[in-house]
């Protein structure tokens, strides 16, 4: 098989700056066909070089796709059934379609879920061990809107001052899973007993250290508050979440970001270790689009700077 050809996405957003370069086409590969070798290595540098890889056009049916995330590492399966595919539960269907069409109801769980990943985050931060990359694959797009924004937070990390370096590298997050479902633009269930046993709230560095060497902001919208700054709203003390909010606009100006318009058929993948992701809006409660995702399990934990 040829080698795969990265294109960097870097003239769809303008001149980057701050080292930050993000986001690659990726084309010369073969994915669709079985019997084809995967090119897993590629993948596996790619998203450490762009942090988001793009392939265009490849109509990847349902069992090829889930054999591309099994040979990327282990996957996820999502507790909720109702979201699963059908014939393959490590699929998430990521749709704002039910079987009576377009979900027009503002508060109706699916809808609500979807709203949330309208915010800056990285998936599932409120693990101990985060997951590796996400896999999105669109069947159905909108006309307008709900394009997918993800930051370079290597390159944000990189522009950062030299004392705002030493700080932010002393510090760590508190990860949350109840406090960002809490906090979800549209009201979500409280988490059951069950659900808060599996998930208590977790502590990552702020600045990760990835293999290589390189290093980035690891924060987004499943982190509370700094660990050690006190929380208690009433009392004045916002445990460090202005300065968050602060580090969080500067990491995702316009000069750290690649924008994906998507078109159907596109699969896109990202690395959650090393860029944030957000949705952007759209007529959610006219306009179908329907995902399929996968999640790729984290095989290390969070590293600080050594
Ligand atoms: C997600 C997510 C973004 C999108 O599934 O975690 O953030 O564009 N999705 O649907
Ligand atoms: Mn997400």
């Amino acid at each position: 098989m040829g080698q795969a050809t990265f294109t960097p996405a870097v003239e769809i957003v303008g001149p980057m700056a701050g080292g930050g370069e993000i986001g690659a086409f990726v084309t010369d590969v073969d994915l669709v066909n079985p019997g084809v070798e995967l090119p897993v290595a590629e993948i596996m540098d790619g998203l450490e070089t762009y942090g988001v890889l793009i392939f265009r056009g490849v109509p990847i049916a349902a069992d090829r796709f889930v054999a591309l995330g099994q040979a990327l590492g282990e996957l996820e399966i999502l507790p909720e059934p109702d979201k699963r595919h059908p014939n393959h539960p490590e699929i998430f269907n990521l749709t704002n379609v039910g079987s009576d069409g377009v979900i027009a109801d503002y508060d109706d769980p699916q809808s609500v879920f979807l709203r949330g990943t309208q915010r800056w985050h990285t998936d599932s931060s409120f693990r101990e061990i985060p997951c590796l990359c996400t896999m999105l694959y669109a069947l159905e797009v909108p006309s307008l809107g709900g394009d997918t924004e993800f930051a370079d937070m290597v390159g944000a990390y990189e522009a950062l001052p030299a004392d705002r370096k030493a700080i932010f590298e002393q510090a760590e997050l508190i990860h949350s899973y109840e406090f960002s479902r809490a906090n979800n633009p549209g009201r979500m269930n409280p988490m059951s007993d069950e659900e808060r046993k599996k998930f208590p709230p977790v502590r990552h560095p702020l600045v990760r250290q990835h293999s290589d060497g390189t290093r980035s902001l690891y924060m987004g919208g499943h982190a509370s508050h700094i660990a050690g700054a006190e929380l208690d709203v009433e009392a004045g003390l916002d445990g460090g979440r202005a300065l968050l909010a602060e580090l969080l606009k500067f990491a995702t100006t316009s000069r750290f970001l690649y924008r994906h318009v998507w078109q159907p058929h596109d699969l896109v993948i990202w690395d959650n270790r090393r860029t944030l992701h957000r949705l952007r809006p759209y007529d959610i409660a006219n306009q179908r689009r329907v995902m399929q995702r996968l999640t790729v399990v984290g095989t290390e934990p969070v590293l600080p700077v050594s």
